[in-house]
């Protein structure tokens, strides 16, 4: 074999890669520090014959036991500049590799508005716009002006529009067939210069009651209740909320809604709701804080599978099978996963 103009490892461990702390190896893996790098790293992959796996923070993927027979590009390119367009907004490109929540941090701090609401989400700037990532009432769809993409079939550059990624409910073009053929380089984001506060969500309303924060307070509110919701990463694996909410034809959850009239139900398009999952989890299934073996829901968030020591990846699955099939005998719902499945 021709000697490689860029350092690939063989074997690598994916459990210190991944928030959940579980998985096999990596048969390949290319950590991606420069962008320039993209080229050369997707011919290696193409001359050895290898699936190329885009990887970045690991907070919202499980990988099997097995581990991945690819050639998983490590998202770690970093670099942001900003640009002011009129008085009242500004355009800040981050590379993908930046970790999104010390990007955040950043943008506030230079009095760049609007990320806020989505502190302390774990990941990195460019798996925002791949899962269209949303908290506290934000989604990143909000915000982002455009991505610039890598296309691995051309090995060519380009910039998509806000249109041209479709963004969805923690969906995207990224997720389609077509749209894996992209790893995304760089997010740019249009935010405010003056603050422009969101606290309809309940519990930031709850938590200012009448007062108007500044962005800064918005931030701090964001990770304290975030704190009491999730578990501290440095003490269990986990990857956030295990499931998506689930969003049905109003009519099929009517009687629910009349059973449970307490459970959050929002619009989401002609004839279509968005209702809580963690609710149906918690108040319908009585599911909050159930634990086979080492795989347990949080006891704080329903919504979040915990691996509390050493679970394996078929522990998570039998147990996330478990829990689908309690839901859908109670409930006649089947809940998906928002996590990915490698
Ligand atoms: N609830 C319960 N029991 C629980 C938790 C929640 O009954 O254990 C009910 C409450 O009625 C609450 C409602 O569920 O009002 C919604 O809960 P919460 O506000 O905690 O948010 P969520 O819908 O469960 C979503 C996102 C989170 C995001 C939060 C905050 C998804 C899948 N999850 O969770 O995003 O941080 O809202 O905006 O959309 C993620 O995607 O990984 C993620 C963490």
């Amino acid at each position: 074999m021709q000697e490689s103009k860029i350092k690939v490892q063989t074997k690598v461990p994916l459990r210190g890669l991944s928030t959940f702390k579980i998985g096999g190896d990596a048969s390949h893996l290319f950590m991606l520090e420069n962008k320039k790098d993209l080229k050369d790293a997707v011919a290696y992959a193409k001359e050895n014959d290898l699936p190329i796996f885009v990887l970045g923070g690991g907070s919202n993927i499980l990988f099997a036991d097995s581990g991945i027979s690819a050639f998983v590009i490590q998202v770690l390119n970093k670099g942001k500049e900003y640009k002011k367009i009129d008085d009242l907004h500004v355009l800040v490109t981050a590379e993908a590799g930046e970790t999104w929540d010390d990007f955040v941090k950043w943008t506030i701090e230079n009095h760049f508005f609007g990320l806020e609401n989505l502190s302390s989400i774990p990941g990195t700037v460019g798996a925002s716009p791949v899962q269209n990532i949303g908290a506290y009432g934000v989604e990143v769809k909000d915000l982002i002006e455009s991505v610039e993409v890598f296309n691995i079939q051309t090995s060519e550059y380009k910039t998509l529009t806000n249109t041209e990624c479709a963004f969805g409910y923690r969906n995207s073009f990224f997720k389609t067939e077509e749209g894996k053929n992209l790893i995304v380089v760089s997010v740019t984001f249009t935010l405010s210069l003056v603050p422009n506060i969101n606290i309809s969500y309940k519990d930031l309303s709850n938590h200012f009651k009448d007062i108007v924060p500044t962005p800064f307070e918005v931030r701090d509110a964001v990770i304290e209740i975030r704190k009491g919701k999730f578990p501290d990463l440095n003490i269990h694996g986990t990857a956030g909320s295990f499931f998506k909410n689930i969003i049905c034809n109003e009519s099929d959850i009517a009687k629910l809604k009349a059973d449970y009239p307490l459970m959050p139900v929002y619009k989401a398009g002609s004839g279509f709701v968005k209702i809580s999952t963690a609710f149906v989890l918690d108040k319908v299934c009585g599911l909050k804080g159930f634990r086979i073996g080492n795989v347990g829901l949080y006891e704080n968030q329903s919504l979040v599978v915990v691996n509390y020591a050493d679970a394996t990846s078929t522990d998570v699955r039998e147990f996330i099978s478990k829990i689908k099939s309690i839901v859908e005998q109670k409930t006649g719902i089947r809940i998906e996963e928002e996590v990915i499945l490698a």
